[in-house]
């Protein structure tokens, strides 16, 4: 208990510190507020937009001068110590690189210092450390770190080894690893150990960092690997503002006020707008650009239309570009209502006497289809030729009509086979149909077999098929409409949504149990054959429907049914299928495997434009695998450490999907119960073990690891007193 002591002095020390390390004030008043002639836009490979600059005349104000120096032969930029690896006006941040603070104990001490201590100061400039994007992280077998602010102390204590928790690569939860989160608002931080705890073996680390950038192995705590792995330097996220006034205050002085692009708007920093001593500018929705300048590099509106995932596909019109948004056009006589696109009141007003007739039609033709296809089976055609033929061309002119006479604009896809068109029946049912590419007489009959065992199908995650019009000149069938588009929009759209891994692992779990059922439940088991992300479609509250059983073939029972045609698409095929042309439950497996990673990574099965190592996502991923540097490919969205385990056990899975050998890889049946534990798992409260994990190991002195004091300026030395007297 003597250490309250020794920490008065550290305080009094870094408090004299802090007016040497002051390095700059920001004046906006006097500085221009746009970029003059001349200035360079880039340092080495970074690019400076403005308000940031290359010196003092570049730059809207001193805060926002950026010093490029010559470093080991290439430019890079630097604010004052710190070297900035890229700059984002879209988002207000900057990233920086800091040293790592270290303390090395023993003969694995080859530097010549026993510690370094990194001071981070940001006062009076426009840098605030990112609360949301930063973590304090504490390595170390037995240490006990912390970081002073000018309110605050905070810091953690990392154990050799919790029986609980052992310590796993990915994973900082107290063993060899801990973190704490960073208050609001923070301009300075200075990295200390508590010397008391210091039987690590190796290296202490402390850093402020990218939580996304930081990822645990288990050498961490002995050795100096982490140090190695960053190079002594690790990636910081800060946000920055316009200093010190807020919007209103800053409108008043036309000459300094930094929001000058057309469709640019102020946002006050800050909670309270009326006491906010910062602002910054944001293009308004629908544009894109630099809210700080004039012209054309200034805020211009986006073309919504033009993105990979069109914005009127669910409502079935055409999209038409507007300044700051977009439009859906419906067809003629068509017009938009609750967000699709539906016949005229009008042309309906004047039929409305046919509605009840047709409303009743509709239902008994779709039963009826139902009927006649069950008829098909029993072979007993002949018997009720006349009534069939009624109902079937009944059914044509129907569907006709609900497609708009299969308009293009009704298009929703190419599937296997045929193309599927939206349609609206009499009673205001949607639906989707598929019509049959083919007429030759070979392909409907498979066509038909195929869709009879659909019929009898009836599994929440496989989409219904409401009937089928199989004796007409080109066969169609009709399925249910889901709304909400495919997997495959979902992830790779540009919507700007994030996908919870939650979403992601019911998706998985779903589809995978929809396939499970098809190859296990179905007598005779049927094989979907070209299972991908297009082929899942998505519904109110993203459940999975698995669709398009346009390439699948019921098991085949004897060597002639092989199939000589390998179907399917590329990146998802089954190498071994490929092979043998023998489609095995196995190769739906395969596929389901890529789907799996499309998930996991968020990228696309195939990438032609990338080297040449690149372009197979499968074969990618199962070296990186290999590597065991899954966080390479891992989608940033859903990576971080509460989410690891689970990222890792489906990886896993996915990698047994992807086995070269058939044989090898697992069931249908087993993915889905695998994707069911983990999913399961995810749902515990893990939260709630931590605390008291912590609290079994610090004994009755109980300040949580984490927990953060929040004291006033005045009581630093009592907060940090508090911090060490949990001592032995
Ligand atoms: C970071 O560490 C290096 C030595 O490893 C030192 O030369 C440099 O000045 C340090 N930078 C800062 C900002 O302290
Ligand atoms: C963690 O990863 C490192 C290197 O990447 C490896 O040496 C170590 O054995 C791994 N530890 C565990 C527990 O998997
Ligand atoms: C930094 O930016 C993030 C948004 O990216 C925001 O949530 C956070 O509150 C900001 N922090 C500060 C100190 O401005
Ligand atoms: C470890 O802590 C003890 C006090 O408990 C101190 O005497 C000793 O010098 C420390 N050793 C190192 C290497 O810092
Ligand atoms: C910005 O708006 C002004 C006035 O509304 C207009 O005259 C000017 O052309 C616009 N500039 C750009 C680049 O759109
Ligand atoms: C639009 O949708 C809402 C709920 O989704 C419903 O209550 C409303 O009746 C609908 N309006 C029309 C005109 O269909």
């Amino acid at each position: 208990m003597k250490s309250p002591w020794l920490v008065h002095s550290i305080f009094l020390l870094q408090l004299c510190l802090l007016a040497i390390w002051d390095w700059e004030l920001a004046t906006a008043d006097e500085l221009p507020a746009q970029r003059s002639a001349g200035c360079q836009s880039k340092c080495g490979n970074v690019d400076i937009p403005y308000p940031f600059g290359i010196g003092d005349q570049c730059a809207i104000h001193h805060g926002f001068d950026i010093n490029c120096k010559a470093v080991d032969g290439t430019e890079r930029p630097f604010k004052g110590p710190f070297e900035v690896t890229k700059i984002s006006v879209a988002d207000a941040k900057a990233w920086m690189k800091m040293n790592i603070s270290w303390r090395c104990y023993g003969q694995t001490d080859t530097r010549n210092m026993r510690e370094y201590m990194l001071m981070q100061n940001f006062i009076n400039t426009p840098f605030r450390f990112s609360e949301t994007d930063n973590k304090i992280f504490v390595l170390g077998c037995y240490t006990t770190g912390y970081m002073t602010t000018l309110s605050y102390v905070l810091g953690c204590f990392s154990t050799c080894y919790s029986e609980r928790e052992p310590p796993r690569n990915g994973s900082c939860s107290g063993a060899g690893c801990c973190k704490v989160d960073l208050p609001k608002d923070q301009v300075y931080f200075k990295a200390f150990f508590n010397e008391y705890y210091n039987t690590t073996v190796g290296c202490s680390y402390i850093v402020v960092m990218e939580e996304k950038k930081f990822s645990y192995k288990t050498t961490y705590a002995h050795s100096t690997t982490f140090w190695d792995d960053y190079k002594g330097q690790v990636p910081v996220v800060m946000n920055w503002t316009i200093r010190p006034y807020s919007c209103k205050d800053a409108k008043k002085n036309t000459n300094s006020y930094a929001c000058v692009s057309n469709n640019s708007v102020c946002v006050d920093d800050g909670i309270d707008g009326s006491h906010s001593q910062a602002y910054r500018c944001k293009c308004l929705d629908g544009y894109d650009g630099n809210p700080y300048v004039k012209g054309d590099d200034g805020c211009k509106d986006i073309n919504e239309c033009e993105r990979i995932a069109d914005p009127c596909w669910a409502s079935g019109g055409t999209c038409q570009n507007r300044p700051g948004s977009f439009e859906c056009l419906c067809p003629q006589g068509e017009q938009m209502v609750n967000g699709t696109c539906k016949e005229n009141q009008k042309s309906k007003s004047s039929s409305s006497w046919m509605i009840p007739v047709i409303v009743a039609s509709v239902g008994g033709v779709v039963l009826v289809i139902v009927m006649a296809c069950a008829y098909l089976i029993r072979e007993r055609r002949s018997l009720q030729l006349i009534k069939q033929r009624y109902f079937r061309q009944h059914g044509e002119t129907e569907l006709q009509e609900a497609t708009d006479m299969f308009n293009d604009k009704r298009v929703l896809g190419h599937g296997g086979h045929g193309t599927v068109y939206k349609g609206l029946l009499k009673d205001n049912t949607e639906v989707a149909v598929k019509r049959c590419m083919t007429i030759d007489e070979q392909h409907k009959k498979e066509f038909g077999k195929e869709m009879l065992i659909l019929s009898q199908i009836n599994h929440k995650n496989i989409v219904k098929l409401f009937g089928c019009c199989l004796e007409v000149e080109v066969p169609m069938l009709v399925y249910e409409f889901i709304p909400h588009g495919t997997l495959f929009q979902l992830i790779h759209g540009n919507h700007g949504r994030q996908i919870s891994l939650a979403t992601r692992m019911q998706i998985a779990h779903q589809s995978a149990e929809a396939l499970a059922y098809l190859h296990s439940c179905a007598s005779p088991p049927i094989l979907h054959g070209d299972v991908k992300s297009s082929n899942i479609l998505i519904d109110s509250d993203y459940a999975a429907k698995v669709s398009d059983f346009g390439a699948s073939i019921l098991a085949p029972t004897d060597e002639s049914q092989f199939v000589t045609l390998v179907q399917g698409t590329c990146g998802y095929l089954d190498p071994e299928y490929m092979q043998t042309c023998q489609l095995t439950d196995k190769s739906d497996v395969y596929s389901f495997g890529v789907v799996l990673l499309e998930l996991l990574t968020r990228k696309k099965p195939l990438n032609l434009e990338g080297p040449e190592h690149e372009k197979s996502l499968a074969l990618r991923f199962i070296s990186v695998a290999k590597e065991g540097k899954l966080e390479e490919i891992l989608d940033d969205q859903i990576m971080n450490d509460e989410n690891m385990d689970v990222l890792e056990e489906v990886a896993d899975l996915a990698k047994q999907c992807l086995e070269m050998s058939g044989e090898n890889r697992p069931s249908m049946k087993e993915v889905s119960e695998r994707l069911d534990r983990s999913r399961k798992v995810m749902s515990q409260p893990w939260a709630q073990q931590n605390i008291e994990e912590m609290e079994s190991l610090l004994g009755e002195s109980s300040m949580a690891s984490s927990e953060v004091l929040n004291t006033g300026n005045l009581s630093i030395e009592k907060a940090a007193a508090k911090g060490l007297e949990w001592g032995r």
